[in-house]
């Protein structure tokens, strides 16, 4: 049975429908609300707004829980790899062989960067900030490809296939430049290699010396890529549906949601962390402090890694990444002392008032960059390896908007607070 929701205002009674997810999310159906009665809904930051209806990722922050479409993270981090887990979150159905063979070619005949846009980089300062050249080269995908990025639905899904393999493939190999760049270094181009061991040889190789990666490095750098594959509606994959509903292309609309990824409360939190554990390292502190200073209730001075805008509990991926962090490094026969730093911090703030009645707990980006930095990559990149793997996502999600036959042009409202209307004061009487 249909059931309503009864909003009373100003005396009068309204009826929505409620709907309700396969998961038993509820919602009111409010499309009507100002049309019926001249209100809206005022929801700053959109925390308890349902913008759309999404089949890709589950999430139940109190709970958490994490699935894509269907699939739990913790059975997709044991048993599928990056690649598969971009196929299934795109796609939404797991490969079968001769799809995931097909996949992996597209993806490997698509790595390359062509000359032209090789020579954007020649136009970087040596050390231009990591997310800016991506989002701009990403950007640039559309005026390189112009014919598979048309700002019209219907061609652009016609021709979605390549574009996403294009995208997903491109992107790592544009990352893995964006290291050389940084470095000084020529650039290195894909071979016909598994995804994450092509990143790696395009980072690590030398003109005198290729790099062969280790099965437990690949191994590491899948898991990592495939925790980061898609996350709901967060702020970057808004963003990607929001500037894909306005019917903008696939990569013009990729590189909107790498900005929105760069900043420090979102994707650049990773490298946060990184910076808050060797400060601690290097002060010779055990992390007291930091607990004492994040206390404060300043956003500059959050434990970084701690909390997040759903989970309530647990973040399933910190789990998995926080277990993987010892098996890496102990296959590596490496250690480290932010890793040490990291667990004891863990623990502070797990036992301290402040943390467990706020419900703050470590989220994937707490000992993500434990596990890069054993790979070898640059604290500096992290947020680009966060945007690697969320490209999955983000295509999915453009995908959704794009072939949505009801779907309309994102433009929430506002309550204005400004100045009432007033009279234009000429210069020659302004005081
Ligand atoms: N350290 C100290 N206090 C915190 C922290 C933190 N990391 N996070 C939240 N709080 C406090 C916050 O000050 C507030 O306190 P009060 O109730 O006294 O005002 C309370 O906890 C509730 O927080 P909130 O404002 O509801 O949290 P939010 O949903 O607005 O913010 C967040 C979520 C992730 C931006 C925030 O927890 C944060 O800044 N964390 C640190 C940055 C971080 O690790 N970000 C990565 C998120 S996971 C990757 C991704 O998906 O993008």
């Amino acid at each position: 049975m249909q059931k309503h929701a009864l909003i009373k205002i100003d005396d009068k009674e309204h009826t929505f429908p409620v709907m309700t997810g396969t998961e038993g999310e509820k919602a009111i159906d409010a499309r009507n609300l100002r049309k019926e009665t001249g209100y809206i809904f005022y929801d700053q930051g959109y925390g308890n707004t349902g913008s759309c209806e999404s089949s890709i990722t589950y999430l139940d922050g109190d709970n958490g829980v994490l699935r894509h479409r269907g699939y739990t993270i913790e059975e997709l981090a044991e048993h599928s790899d990056f690649p598969e887990t971009a196929y299934l979150v795109i796609y939404g159905e797991l490969p079968n062989a001769a799809q995931r063979k097909a996949f992996g070619q597209l993806l490997r005949e698509n790595a390359a960067i062509e000359t032209q846009m090789q020579r954007i980089f020649e136009g970087f300062p040596k050390d231009a900030p990591p997310m800016a050249m991506l989002s701009s080269i990403v950007g640039s995908l559309a005026a390189h490809y112009p014919q598979l990025a048309t700002n019209n639905f219907e061609k652009d899904l016609q021709q979605f296939d390549l574009a996403a393999a294009m995208a997903i493939s491109k992107i790592r190999t544009i990352g893995a430049m964006i290291y050389r760049h940084n470095k000084g270094l020529p650039f290195v181009h894909p071979k016909d290699l598994p995804f994450c061991n092509n990143f790696l040889h395009m980072m690590f190789s030398e003109p005198y010396q290729e790099y062969a990666a280790l099965p437990e490095v690949a191994k590491a750098l899948n898991l990592i890529l495939l925790m980061h594959a898609d996350h709901e509606q967060n702020c970057s994959t808004s963003t990607m549906r929001m500037v894909g509903s306005s019917g903008a292309n696939l990569f013009t609309s990729l590189a909107a949601a790498i900005n929105a990824l760069s900043g420090p409360l979102h994707g650049g939190a990773n490298t946060a962390v990184m910076q808050m554990l060797q400060s601690i390292h290097d002060e010779n502190d055990d992390g007291t402090r930091f607990i004492e200073a994040a206390k404060g209730g300043s956003k500059s001075s959050r434990l970084m890694g701690f909390g997040h805008a759903v989970y309530r509990n647990f973040d399933p991926r910190a789990k998995i990444i926080g277990q993987a962090c010892d098996v890496v490094l102990k296959k590596l026969g490496k250690s480290d002392p932010l890793l040490d730093i990291a667990k004891n911090l863990e623990q502070a703030a797990l036992k301290d008032d402040y943390f467990i009645s706020r419900k703050l707990y470590p989220n994937v980006d707490f000992y993500s960059g434990i596990i890069m930095r054993a790979l070898g990559i640059p604290t500096n990149m992290f947020t680009v390896m966060f945007a690697i793997g969320r490209s999955p996502g983000w295509i999915a999600n453009w995908r959704e908007v794009a072939s949505n036959p009801k779907g309309r042009i994102y433009r929430p409202r506002q309550i204005y607070v400004g100045p009432v209307k007033r009279a234009y004061v000429p210069l020659a009487n302004r005081k």
